[in-house]
């Protein structure tokens, strides 16, 4: 049943080529510059009068929301608000008709992502689902939605289900760019084209498994790791830090790196690793900056950098490289040596990576 992987986790892992395949198959028609979400074309106007869209998900599935956020308005520029569901369903929200709220949850049956849509509902909002498990209670509750299609997620840590939402999302933002008119007809095409080949990309990516797994060894027993990005890669950095948290039980923070000047850059010392997202990207030259302050106060740098870097190559302890794609679509590659890097940690502390201590796969109280 794993496929003859040893735990769910890494089946799951390097089953994301074939299941981003899956999540824009007959959707993504990239020659003919179409994408289509049937659940989005349904309820296309609703979108495309938003005066707002408000994101409202938990863990995992709301960090795929805050990459949603760059990739929303950026290419549609209609504002982007992303919430953790427990934090917005008990604030009073201000929510109207004109608002439209997109619920993001794999199992679809987490209780405060749900309490949050019930709420939305009744202060008139159109609420749109992006869930993975089909006919779930979310998928039930909301106007409409699209599925990720990324099949069943087993292990506890969301792999798969996060680089699936991303490409669900990545897909809407392109269609209502183009409908809204907010993309050059040229750069809707690129990203239709680079999205098509992002399974390529992250099967490529995966080939730094091994090189991966000798990083882990040199830093399974540190406390506390810090993981940074910027830009599209700052909620990657998140990411990274929750998956190794849960499975490894490591103490880890991510943050922007441009942050760390305010307070985190006090950690530092010749303890700390850090895991730098450092790819060619608008920020490049900054984040290569917060690399030599970090060198500078003795920390460890693990860098992810874009294939064929050599500035970073020279100051960071250890690089592990991802193929180019546009800077957008980064975050659908750059996670795959951080899923890897907590897995393998975890393994060699011999923890139960796919039942971690303390989680439920579905969190259905609040
Ligand atoms: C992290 C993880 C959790 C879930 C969160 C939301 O690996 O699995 O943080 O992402 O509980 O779950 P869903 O997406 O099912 O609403």
């Amino acid at each position: 049943e794993k496929g003859g992987f040893d735990h769910f986790m890494l089946k799951e892992i390097y089953e994301q080529p074939s299941v981003i395949k899956d999540t824009y198959r007959g959707r993504l028609l990239a020659d003919q510059g179409i994408v289509r979400l049937g659940g989005l074309e349904d309820h296309i106007e609703k979108f495309l009068n938003a005066d707002r869209i408000i994101i409202v998900a938990c863990g995992t599935s709301w960090h795929a929301g805050l990459v949603a956020e760059y990739i929303f308005e950026d290419l549609t520029r209609i504002p982007v608000e992303v919430e953790y569901a427990s934090e917005f369903r008990y604030r009073n929200p201000i929510i109207s008709e004109k608002d439209v709220v997109i619920a993001i949850s794999q199992s679809g049956e987490t209780a405060d992502t749900l309490a949050a849509i019930k709420l939305a509902k009744s202060k008139g909002a159109f609420v749109f689902g992006i869930c993975n498990v089909v006919g779930s209670t979310i998928s039930r509750e909301t106007h409409s939605g699209s599925y990720t299609h990324a099949g069943p997620e087993i292990g506890v840590a969301s792999t798969k289900a996060f680089t699936t939402q991303i490409t669900v999302l990545t897909m809407m933002a392109l269609r209502l760019a183009k409908a809204k008119g907010t993309i050059s007809n040229s750069a809707y095409m690129l990203y239709l084209r680079e999205l098509e080949l992002i399974p390529d990309q992250v099967q490529e990516a995966l080939l730094s498994e091994d090189k991966i797994k000798e990083i882990s060894a040199v830093f399974k027993d540190a406390r506390n790791f810090l993981y940074l990005g910027r830009g599209y890669n700052f909620p990657v950095a998140l990411e990274g830090a929750l998956k190794l948290k849960e499975i490894s039980y490591i103490h880890a923070e991510g943050y922007p790196a441009a942050e760390m000047k305010h307070g985190p850059i006090a950690l530092i010392d010749e303890h700390m690793p850090v895991v730098v997202i450092a790819i060619k990207s608008e920020h490049y030259e900054k984040v290569v900056s917060n690399i030599q302050e970090i060198k500078a106060r003795k920390g460890k740098i693990i860098a992810v950098v874009s294939k064929g870097d050599t500035a970073v190559r020279d100051m960071a302890d250890y690089v592990i490289e991802v193929p180019h794609t546009p800077e957008a679509l980064t975050p659908l590659v750059t996670t795959i040596p951080l899923q890897l890097l907590s897995y393998h940690i975890a393994v060699l502390l011999d923890k139960n990576v796919d039942q971690p201590r303390n989680l439920a796969k579905s969190v259905t109280v609040e």
